[in-house]
């Protein structure tokens, strides 16, 4: 079973995916975002740092997030895993090369979720996330919606919508990864382990079609 490096713009799916895919496969999940949010929730001053950061819609230094993910990655080693948000610029895509090296992880599919800015605006507006298993709804789609208004199906507690999405704070992270994104599919794509997935498909087809990929050993 392959690891899987998981890219897209904001809101394209990757967390929806993932969670089905830990589900079905067993995999890690290693978000980075959610890690951030964590560090935010502790109320730390490093938290109020990252928050102010996040809610701009900017990108934490590259340093920072390295060392997170490499003591992700270390500790969990010899499983299979996903690691969704990172990296975002390429050198975070050449620094988790070198770890790749050091921890020896081979067999990656980097799979990229393709979105345009006005479906993923739609989904990031119409985000709903239990603040208890993190568990993502959307209010916009049938198949995503809570049994009940605004309360999470499995804990029974309110949804909360996230601080980065509103629509001013959305353009800047769906601009600020196109940005970036470009030369780390590049990178990838010279490597043979790219590949896209349309993310307007429902989220069972798009996990379909991962399967297919990541059994492929
Ligand atoms: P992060 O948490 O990684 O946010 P993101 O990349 O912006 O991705 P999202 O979590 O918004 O979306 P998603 O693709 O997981 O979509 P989801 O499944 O929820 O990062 C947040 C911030 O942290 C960054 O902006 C940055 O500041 C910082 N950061 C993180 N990593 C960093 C790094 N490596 N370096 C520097 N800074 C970093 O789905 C979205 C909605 O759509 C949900 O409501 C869902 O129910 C719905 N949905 C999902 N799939 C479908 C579908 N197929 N059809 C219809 N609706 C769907």
């Amino acid at each position: 079973m392959k690891n899987i490096i998981f890219m897209s713009p904001p809101a394209a799916g990757k967390g929806t995916i993932s969670d089905m895919l830990v589900e079905s496969l067993g995999y890690i999940h290693i978000s980075t975002g959610e890690i951030l949010r964590e560090e935010i929730n502790s109320g730390s001053e490093f938290g109020k740092e990252i928050n102010e950061i996040i809610t701009s819609g900017g990108l934490v230094n590259d340093d920072i997030m390295v060392r997170l993910v490499r003591d992700k990655l270390s500790f969990n080693k010899d499983k299979p895993f996903i690691l969704d948000g990172f990296p975002r610029t390429l050198n975070q895509a050449e620094m988790l090369n070198e770890i790749f090296l050091d921890l020896n992880i081979n067999n990656i599919l980097v799979a990229y979720l393709e979105i345009n800015l006005d479906d993923a605006l739609k989904r990031a507006l119409g985000r709903v996330i239990c603040p208890s298993c993190k568990k993502s709804y959307n209010i916009y789609y049938d198949d995503l919606k809570p049994k009940s208004t605004n309360i999470c199906d499995d804990c029974k507690v309110e949804l909360e919508k996230r601080s980065d999405d509103t629509e001013e704070t959305f353009k800047v992270r769906f601009n600020t990864y196109l940005e970036n994104a470009s030369s780390i599919m590049d990178y990838y794509k010279d490597k043979k382990v790219f590949k896209k997935f349309n993310a307007l498909s429902s989220p069972n087809e798009i996990l379909e079609n991962i399967l297919k990929e990541v059994k492929n050993d």
